[in-house]
Order: C-alpha cells, then structure tokens, then sequence
C-alpha cells in the first residue's frame, strides 16, 4: 500500500499543532513540509524555525521538501529542525552529488526533485545517492494547483529505472493528487502521495486518505 504524505502547506497556519494532529490521526505516513525561498520558486513559505517548532510537538516522519537555491548551505539546519528526509532540486544545485551525500551523511533520508520540464534522465546519474525520488506533477511554488497529465509516465519511468538498476527508492509524487487520479500514478509505479489541498481542506481527513491509499 502506498504512504500518504500531506503537504502542511494547504493547513491553517494559525493552528498547525492540531492540523497535524488531525493528519496523524486520520492515518496520514509522512508529513511533507514545504520550504520556499522565493527565488526558486516564486513564493515563500516557512523556515527551519517553524519545523524545529513543530517537531516538539510530533513524531510524524517529516518529508522536508526544499524549494530553494543552493540547498546544500541549509542541509544541517534543516537535520537540527527536526526533518527525517530531505528532497532537494536537481535544477536547484550546482553540485547535486555532493548535497544528496552530505544529506545521508547525517543520517537523513535523501531525495531528488524534478520540475515538470526536466526529463528523467537527468537524475540518472545519481540515483544510488536517492532514498526518494520526487516528481513534480505541477510546477512548484503553489499548493491547489491542477495536475499536469504528461507528468504521470515520468513516474513510470523512474519506477522502471530504479527496478533495473535493483534500487530500493521510494517514488514520491506531488502537486495536484486527488482520489481521483492518484490509481492512474499508482499504476505507473508510485510509492508515497503527497496531498495538500486533498487531505486538509477535506471535513474528514481520514476518509481523503482512505481514499487515496484506494482502500
Ligand atoms: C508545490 C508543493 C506541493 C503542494 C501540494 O510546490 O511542493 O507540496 O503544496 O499541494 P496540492 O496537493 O494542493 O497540490
Ligand atoms: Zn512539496
């Protein structure tokens, strides 16, 4: 069964304790929590302050996902907030290598982002540094947005990359999921959903996961 990571970004920021409890509760894997710096994508989010915050009060597994230039110089902020994995952008570093390696080093989980026009081939070459590989099925910056269709046989095609090379990497998706679309990403190999408006803008967030999970 795949994991179901709501994406904080769609919760009520004025009460993010009990938004997360409400996730948790409703049966929700990971907590995806998106940081935008607003150079790489055009919007601002939270820092490491808020997630350093929030880990006081969970033990969700914290899916940090970094929309930001550069990565690499925040890597040991983000491990001393509190993120489990970190995911960083293949068009975002200068040397990818070397920041998927210091992500593992201090003992995070670490994953790869590609933006909708970035091919897969591109993360070829350093998926034996990948615990997750994320796809991108709408451009970053926004929560609420429409899935782009083209976007879901990239999932099939990293899911098949990764079988042939006999590599444990979880296949993450993210932008615009909803019940109703996530069988056709499920199909094409995928591991872990991201959802924001799907789960939190939902009455009951459990039933959204069910229906996610495709229970
Ligand atoms: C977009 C973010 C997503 C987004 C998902 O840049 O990475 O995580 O918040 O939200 P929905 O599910 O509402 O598209
Ligand atoms: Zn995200």
């Amino acid at each position: 069964m795949i994991k179901i990571s709501p994406s904080l970004l769609a919760a009520d920021f004025s009460r993010l304790e009990s938004e997360i409890k409400r996730v948790e509760d409703g049966g929700a894997d990971w907590l995806h929590l998106d940081v935008m710096d607003g150079a790489f994508v055009p919007n601002i989010s939270f820092g490491p302050c808020v997630i350093s915050s929030l880990r006081k009060h969970s033990g969700m597994f914290f899916d940090v996902h970094l929309m930001i230039n550069e990565p690499i110089r925040y890597i040991e902020d983000y491990k001393k907030a509190g993120a489990d994995a970190i995911t960083v952008h293949i068009e975002a570093c200068s040397d990818v290598a070397e920041t998927l390696k210091k992500i593992r080093a201090l003992g995070l989980k670490s994953g790869l982002s590609i933006k909708p026009a970035t091919p897969v081939s591109a993360i070829t070459p350093y998926l034996e540094l990948c615990d997750i590989v994320l796809v991108m099925t709408v451009e970053p910056g926004f929560g609420g947005q429409k899935l782009i269709p083209e976007t879901v046989d990239k999932v099939r095609q990293v899911s098949e990359l990764c079988r042939a090379k006999g590599l444990d990497v979880e296949i993450e998706a993210d932008g615009g999921i909803t019940p109703e679309n996530v069988s056709s990403l499920i199909a094409n190999g995928l591991n872990v959903a991201v959802a924001g408006s799907a789960v939190f803008k939902a009455e009951e967030p459990s039933k959204a996961i069910e229906l996610l999970k495709g229970e």
